[in-house]
């Protein structure tokens, strides 16, 4: 190893964010994502459910997480995963029953785990009873006023009401088929900014609001400690629908798609008819401003459901999935009397770039302080290319968050995984609230070079093949290396194949293996609770303040240092290393924390 630089004195400026105040649980906790249909598959149909999801808490127990996220479980025809339900009151039988729900949550509170699900209030399933009805009632009925039902433009009503893009490509509008309820301009239009499956809700309806705060009660009845909110922002859409010429995104800054991959050949198979708009080039990518997000009316839902948690004890929390920006417009969502915490996107699509991660550390501290609620950070999730394999890609800067196929440039794993460790180990340093994706304690990548036939992601049709889609980063776990499926179920079947490399990162392969990902994952996180770092102050290291490869601040009495360069960082002496992403190496100069590594030091 060569050292090219003497010891840099690791003394902390000015505070930029003070210890955390506030006692409740969600101001720090750590927060893991359970995917249920990739979690675990308690009856060995190749599909992950709650028993799966029950049997294997022990996991998260062992891991020393806070609480635990599951994505929807709802009955619903699947066509978005879930994210398109059909009854908010019903468990899918893919998933299990209501008892096994209950099973689940009782057992997580046993074991000390807080439970949070999803809530999808933007829109219903096509299958959903009031969508059922709406088609079998006339236009402007009360049934149709649920939802974004509109007259199609021109002489016959046969061009969509606006020019909206759906997020998953195409059109936003689909035109009923003929049926006897046309009105004079002819079958209607009704909008859906994801899926034709997805028809968005009207939230100007009274009927709506009533029944998402009932749905609210029914699961805090059911004991559950928070809702993760899912496309928070989009719920209320600008007066008029007018005409937005800007694209949209799910994921803000994604990559319009990757020219060139092979065609999808199926779409989504709705009931009923997309039209002519349909042919129009689906593309996907940018930013999340126009008619349809982020609109002032939102903060009055929150406002409200704000009140129906605080009807219950237990400190119950609202999570927003709300891809806005600037940070100063997330904030707004999490202001006193609104949700509780929101996730922090800005954290996860910034570069591997030391500067950038400082900016952006400082900006969610003092942005969220603003208005008295945690910073949360994230780096994975269920909607975009896991860290291991984004940060793994030569074009870190550009590249795509929608997902990587086959003939995509492929990550470099090793690369990949070491920054991800990195990345980790620094999040996890961090004060506030930090969410853990499934998998990424054990290092997974995405599967890359899943083939066309076997992808699900609505996306990867609605855009023609255009994006490979999130099926890669929602593949089933590996618990056990030498069991069929990799230990997934019983039976060894699993919805989407599992890569070869997933075998070495099994669960089983690394608990209790000194270095592993697991076990950095979970010292890490004793560490954090015992040092108090998730409501510590926070100040730079004056030393490394303006470094280009190098972010050094200090937590409560931890400092965390991550080398984002090619040069070793020599610690000073003294520094005592508490727990490093990748082995670092000391001699008689001192410590030297190598390339891509991130360090916590008792300094
Ligand atoms: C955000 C969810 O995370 C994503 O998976 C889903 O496709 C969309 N919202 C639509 O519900």
């Amino acid at each position: 190893m060569t050292r090219t630089e003497s010891a840099v004195p690791l003394t902390a400026g000015e505070s930029i964010h003070a210890a955390a105040t506030g006692s409740e649980w969600w101001r720090d906790a750590v927060i893991y994502q359970v995917y249920p249909r990739s979690f675990a598959d308690g009856n060995g149909d190749g599909m992950g459910d709650l028993p799966g999801v029950t049997a294997r808490l022990g996991h998260l127990a062992q891991l020393g997480v806070d609480a635990v996220w599951l994505s929807p479980f709802y009955r619903s025809p699947q066509k978005d995963a879930g994210y398109d339900v059909a009854d908010y009151r019903q468990i899918d039988p893919l998933f299990g029953t209501l008892a096994d729900f209950d099973a689940m949550r009782s057992r997580a509170h046993e074991l000390g785990l807080r439970v949070i699900v999803d809530l999808v209030p933007n829109h219903t399933s096509d299958q959903h009873v009031w969508f059922a009805e709406a088609l079998a009632a006339a236009p402007g009925s009360a049934a149709r006023e649920r939802y974004m039902f509109r007259d199609g433009k021109g002489a016959d009503g046969s061009e969509p009401p606006n020019n909206w893009q759906s997020i998953f490509g195409g059109p936003a509008w689909t035109r009923l088929a003929p049926a006897g309820h046309d009105g004079p301009a002819g079958p209607q239009w009704y909008l859906h900014l994801f899926d034709s499956s997805q028809p968005d809700l009207n939230w100007e309806n009274e009927e709506v609001r009533a029944e998402f705060e009932n749905v609210l009660r029914f699961w805090l009845d059911r004991g559950v400690d928070g809702f993760r909110v899912d496309v928070a922002h989009g719920m209320v859409k600008e007066p008029g629908l007018p005409d937005w010429a800007g694209k949209v995104a799910m994921v803000e800054g994604a990559d319009a798609g990757q020219p060139g991959r092979a065609g999808a050949t199926s779409s989504d198979g709705t009931p009923v008819s997309n039209t002519a708009a349909d042919a129009a080039e689906a593309e996907s990518g940018g930013s999340n401003e126009g008619p349809m997000f982020d609109q002032e009316g939102v903060h009055e839902i929150y406002r409200a459901w704000h009140k129906v948690l605080a009807e219950y004890d237990d400190e119950r929390c609202l999570v927003a999935e709300a891809w806005v920006s600037p940070m100063s417009r997330l904030a707004r969502y999490v202001r006193d009397d609104e949700m509780q915490q929101a996730f922090n996107f800005a954290f996860l699509t910034t570069q591997w770039d030391a500067a950038a991660i400082r900016r952006v550390v400082a900006e969610s501290l003092e942005t969220m302080d603003a208005v008295g609620a945690p910073t949360t950070w994230v780096l994975s999730n269920h909607d975009v290319v896991r860290h291991a394999s984004r940060l793994g890609l030569d074009e870190v800067a550009d590249g795509p968050l929608n997902g990587i196929g086959p003939e995509d440039p492929q990550p470099d794993a090793t690369l990949g995984l070491r920054r991800a460790r990195a990345a980790s180990l620094l999040m996890l340093g961090l004060p506030g609230s930090a969410y853990v994706y499934q998998g990424e304690e054990l290092g997974l990548p995405d599967h890359t070079t899943l083939p066309d036939e076997v992808r699900q992601d609505p996306a990867f049709f609605r855009t023609k093949g255009k994006e490979a889609g999130r099926d890669g980063c929602r593949i089933p776990l590996p618990w056990e290396a030498d069991a069929p499926g990799l230990g997934f179920g019983a039976s060894g079947e699993t919805w989407l194949p599992q890569p070869e490399a997933y075998r070495a990162l099994a669960a089983d392969q690394q608990y209790g293996v000194a270095g592993s990902t697991f076990e950095m994952y979970r010292n890490a996180l004793e560490l954090r609770r015992a040092e108090g770092l998730g409501r510590g102050g926070l100040s730079w290291v004056t030393g490394y303040a303006g470094a280009a490869d190098v972010i050094a601040l200090r937590v409560a009495g931890v400092v965390v240092l991550s080398n984002l360069g090619t040069t070793p960082v020599v610690l000073p002496e003294g520094a005592e290393v508490l727990i490093s992403s990748a082995p670092v190496a000391g001699d008689a100069s001192g410590i030297a924390v190598p390339s891509d590594t991130t360090v916590w030091l008792r300094a």
